[in-house]
């Protein structure tokens, strides 16, 4: 065993064994030798059409469902969920728009079934958390590319065995962070490789969205509640930053994180909470479970990092302070900065962080004292935008989904797959940033001191040229504007 990986589940067994009882292993595509290698740069053989099933398929997974099947080349094969209710809703909608019926795998553990059967290529995973990591690795087990949701994992141990499987059985295993496709994330890259910003220093995110209501609502009566409390369960046992991807990820792809530098330590601090049970007390009556809940997370959790090549990120977590949607999306360079970022609807941009701002020194030495004055920004905003936007942005738009970024996600990855190109993200990116929920967690728990981050690359980030500036081939693809309609089922917070 790696002597980083032993010291660091060595370090991790005051947390108990992870959860990781994937038992579904089927003989004929287990792992024969123990390949191993780098997922760097790895390319499956091209899948001209993708055989996706789909496992839990609750909010998220619905417009899921609806996206890949409106993706040419792309075929929802199997619907999987505990629930045979939620199935029968895709079923219905896969009738209704003329895609051909999946097959059904229902109960909890029907996921082991599909992940063994033959009709499938891919599993797709949008179950609650505690299911991510189990259902990732019974796939992949089953000789499967997995997409999970985010966060994909949630200890050290887990993400090494996430990184283990992936490179042994030479799969992919792939986080799904939307949040890189957002036109202002977008931008931001593109600036950043341009070299608009110069030399990248420091850049700050978040997950700040006030999820009381998901969190204590009833299935059947709440309209934004979870399957069985699953988040609220979640943050009665834990502290630190449970839900870092959405404000790290974007952050990590213009810093080249993993690619040409690493992820060195943290420092942890959180507020203790004030808001979480008093809403349940407040909302609910005297006496009922809502009322008596005892939430460990505290609200307001700030996090640092930093990285071997000295740069810094802060990255916040406040999912119930009374407050706006904010990513933050800050990222500072040399010769100016960017932030700002959001969904955005027409006009309408649900976030504090609109619109996004930015500052170049257009002569050497002059610092940047204001973001450029409103018109400019709105002129460079047109001429700097992602080459990826400008070609499939409208598509996205219209088919929403965080403001089309749920869209140009699966439809970048299923271009990939079905081209032999590697994917834009992989495996050691999961890991890196997943770990901080356990190592943020820890650095809380001990008065904030630092705790250093495993190199799930094991030295391999030091060669790893830095993600570019990907595109799809739309017309290889036969995919317009006129080829998608607006999904309602979509998430749009
Ligand atoms: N990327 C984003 O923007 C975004 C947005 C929302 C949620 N998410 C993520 O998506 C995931 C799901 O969140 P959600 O809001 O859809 O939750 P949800 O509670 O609405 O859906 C969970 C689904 O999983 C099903 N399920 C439960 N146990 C199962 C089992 N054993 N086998 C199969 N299915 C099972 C439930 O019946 C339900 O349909 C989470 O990881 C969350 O963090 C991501």
């Amino acid at each position: 065993m790696d002597t980083n990986r032993r010291e660091f589940l060595k370090g991790t067994a005051w947390m108990g064994a992870a959860a990781i009882a994937a038992g579904c292993i089927s003989a004929k595509n287990a792992p024969c030798c123990g390949a191993g290698g780098s997922m760097f740069g790895f390319a499956a053989k091209p899948l001209k059409k993708i055989r996706v099933g789909c496992v839990g398929i609750g909010s998220r997974g619905s417009g899921a469902v609806h996206r890949l099947a409106s993706i040419p080349g792309v075929e929802v094969v199997a619907l999987c969920d505990i629930e045979q209710r939620r199935v029968d809703i895709q079923q219905k909608w896969l009738k209704e728009n003329k895609k051909p019926a999946a097959k059904e795998f229902v109960g909890a553990d029907a996921y082991r079934r599909l992940c063994d059967w033959d009709g499938a290529d891919c599993i797709y995973n949008t179950t609650p958390w505690e299911l991510h990591v189990p259902v990732a690795l019974c796939a992949m087990r089953g000789g499967k590319h997995v997409f999970i949701e985010v966060p994909s994992a949630f200890t050290v141990d887990e993400c090494w065995e996430l990184v283990e499987t992936s490179e042994s059985l030479k799969l992919n295993c792939m986080q799904l962070e939307n949040c890189c496709y957002g036109e202002a994330e977008m931008l931001a890259l593109n600036l950043c490789r341009l070299g608009l910003l110069g030399d990248l220093v420091h850049a700050e995110g978040a997950y700040i969205h006030d999820l009381r209501d998901h969190n204590y609502g009833d299935l059947g009566k709440d309209p934004h509640a979870y399957w069985n409390h699953w988040r609220l369960r979640w943050n009665t046992k834990h502290k630190g930053n449970q839900y870092v991807t959405h404000g790290l990820i974007p952050l990590m792809e213009y810093m080249g994180i993993n690619r040409g530098d690493r992820f060195d330590y943290l420092v942890s601090l959180e507020s203790d909470q004030f808001n979480f049970e008093a809403y349940g007390k407040a909302n609910y009556p005297a006496g009922d479970w809502h009322h008596e809940h005892k939430v460990q997370m505290g609200d307001m959790n700030t996090t640092l990092v930093k990285t071997v090549k000295g740069r810094s990120i802060m990255i916040q977590h406040d999912v119930s302070s009374p407050r706006p949607y904010s990513r933050i999306n800050r990222i500072t360079g040399t010769k100016g900065t960017l932030a700002g970022g959001a969904f955005l609807y027409g006009d309408k941009a649900i976030t504090s962080e609109w619109p996004v701002r930015f500052g170049w020194e257009e002569k050497s030495g002059a610092g940047v004292h204001a973001y450029f004055p409103e018109a400019k920004q709105k002129e460079l905003r047109k001429q700097y935008m992602h080459p990826y936007w400008k070609q499939a942005g409208e598509i996205a738009m219209k088919v929403g989904g965080h403001g089309g970024m749920d869209f140009l996600m699966d439809l970048r990855w299923a271009y990939c797959l079905q081209n032999g190109i590697p994917l834009d993200t992989n495996v050691y990116d999961l890991a890196a940033s997943c770990c901080i929920g356990e190592l943020s967690e820890r650095s809380v728990r001990n008065r904030s001191s630092s705790v250093d981050f495993p190199d799930f690359t094991k030295g391999a980030w030091k060669t790893q040229p830095p993600l570019g500036i990907e595109t799809v081939d739309l017309s290889k693809m036969g995919l317009g504007v006129g080829d998608v309609k607006k999904d309602k089922a979509a998430l749009n917070v």
